[in-house]
């Protein structure tokens, strides 16, 4: 009622306008925004990774995607996060990321039982939302970005959404939106075919309440999924056709990068960047004097190096032991791990996987949690493999 009312006040200037833009300042610190991060689906793109995990909990750096967002919101100042989850992966992810307290946060699990669509995880989020402003994030995108200048846009704008928006190359992948020459947004297509524009929706959104009315007045799209797009398009709608003038949907451009950590690729990528800009030395564990680490490398406690070498930037985690390797740039070994006799850049590899004896240098590969690659002679006769459904092998 507080919001709207001043909103009124502040868009048809009074005689008390600087009494009601102090008024407006007060109040607007002391919004309550919650912060929506959804992190249930299929996965499908990742598959094999993801038949038995969350695609939001595979590592990036060796750590979960997911917490990159739940870190980023926190930072922003907004602590009161719920976290969609799927029955399939809901569990492990929230056992892994508990109830917030290590971000300092507060963190409420909702199930969704299909994953029936971004706009119905934010239908079934009503209850939690209240009349909340929120921002909306996809468990699976890391921006560079900070979220609090966006937050700040739409708290100071008053808007009802803020989309955010990216040129892509291959704008099919994505939701499109239409922009007028004032960057007005005029429309929103989910994955066109023919896309109206190179302009990508990042999975980065901002709502007041008013995106719940949308959410409840859509249908299903052609994929049987209630699309988040089609909601921001109806207040679009609404504002464009005179039913209410008061809504008010802006789109910002995104400078720095963003992934979308969808594919295989696409992960290698986030590791990467994650690599090259967040990571700084420390050297935990036991490391021979064979051993030679060059560049910047974070080795964690109980990993031992015996005659390997580093360059950085590289991750290796807890109780990792390494012979006779080589690690390339780009590559985050998780916790567990033992390679021997190994070469291997631009790589992630999972907690608890062992490579031994592999003779050609292992490049832009995922290996999955305890998953074994194993050479038993020097120089095989043959080649002996239990490979799971989707998986991938090129012998390059
Ligand atoms: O990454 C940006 C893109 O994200 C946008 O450009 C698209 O407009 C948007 O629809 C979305 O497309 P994706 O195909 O990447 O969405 P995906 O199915 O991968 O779901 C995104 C996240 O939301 C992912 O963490 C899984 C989660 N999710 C998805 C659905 C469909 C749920 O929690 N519940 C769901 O019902």
């Amino acid at each position: 009622m507080i919001l709207l009312s001043l909103k009124f006040t502040v868009r048809h200037e009074s005689n008390h306008a600087h009494k009601h833009k102090l008024q407006q300042k007060f109040i607007i610190v002391s919004i309550n925004m919650k912060a929506l991060i959804l992190s249930g689906g299929k996965g499908t793109r990742l598959r094999p990774i993801t038949y038995t995990g969350a695609k939001q909990l595979v590592p990036v750096a060796n750590k979960p995607i997911l917490w990159y967002g739940i870190e980023g919101i926190v930072e922003a100042g907004i602590t009161d996060i719920g976290i969609i989850i799927s029955p399939e992966t809901g569990k492990e992810v929230q056992e892994l990321t508990g109830n917030g307290e290590k971000f300092g946060g507060n963190i409420t699990y909702i199930l969704q039982n299909q994953p029936a669509g971004l706009a119905h995880a934010v239908k079934i989020a009503q209850p939690f939302l209240g009349d909340s402003p929120f921002i909306m994030y996809l468990g699976d995108n890391i921006i560079e970005s900070q979220l609090g200048q966006f937050v700040d846009t739409f708290k100071q704008k008053q808007l009802d959404a803020l989309i955010l928006l990216r040129k892509v190359s291959n704008p099919s992948a994505f939701g499109v939106a239409k922009v007028d020459n004032n960057g007005r947004v005029l429309e929103l297509v989910e994955k066109p075919k023919i896309p109206p524009s190179n302009l990508a929706l990042v999975g980065v959104y901002l709502f007041s309440k008013k995106i719940h009315n949308a959410v409840n007045k859509i249908k299903p799209s052609a994929r049987g999924e209630l699309e988040i797009t089609d909601a921001i398009q109806y207040l679009i709608d609404q504002q464009i056709s005179g039913v209410d003038n008061e809504i008010f949907v802006e789109a910002s451009t995104l400078e720095g990068w963003w992934l979308d950590t969808g594919k295989k690729d696409d992960l290698l990528s986030a590791n990467q960047i994650i690599l090259d800009t967040r990571i700084t030395n420390s050297i935990n564990g036991e490391i021979d004097s064979q051993s030679q680490i060059i560049g910047r490398v974070k080795i964690g406690k109980n990993t031992k190096l015996i005659n390997t070498s580093v360059r950085g930037p590289v991750i290796i985690g807890d109780n990792c032991y390494l012979e006779n390797c080589f690690i390339g740039p780009y590559s985050s070994i998780a916790d567990n791990v033992t390679l021997i006799d190994v070469d291997i850049e631009h790589s992630v590899i999972l907690q608890g996987a062992k490579i031994i004896e592999i003779n050609q240098r292992i490049v832009d590969s995922l290996l999955g949690r305890r998953a074994k690659l194993i050479n038993a002679l020097q120089r095989p006769k043959a080649l002996r493999f239990m490979i799971g459904d989707d998986s991938q092998i090129e012998l390059t």
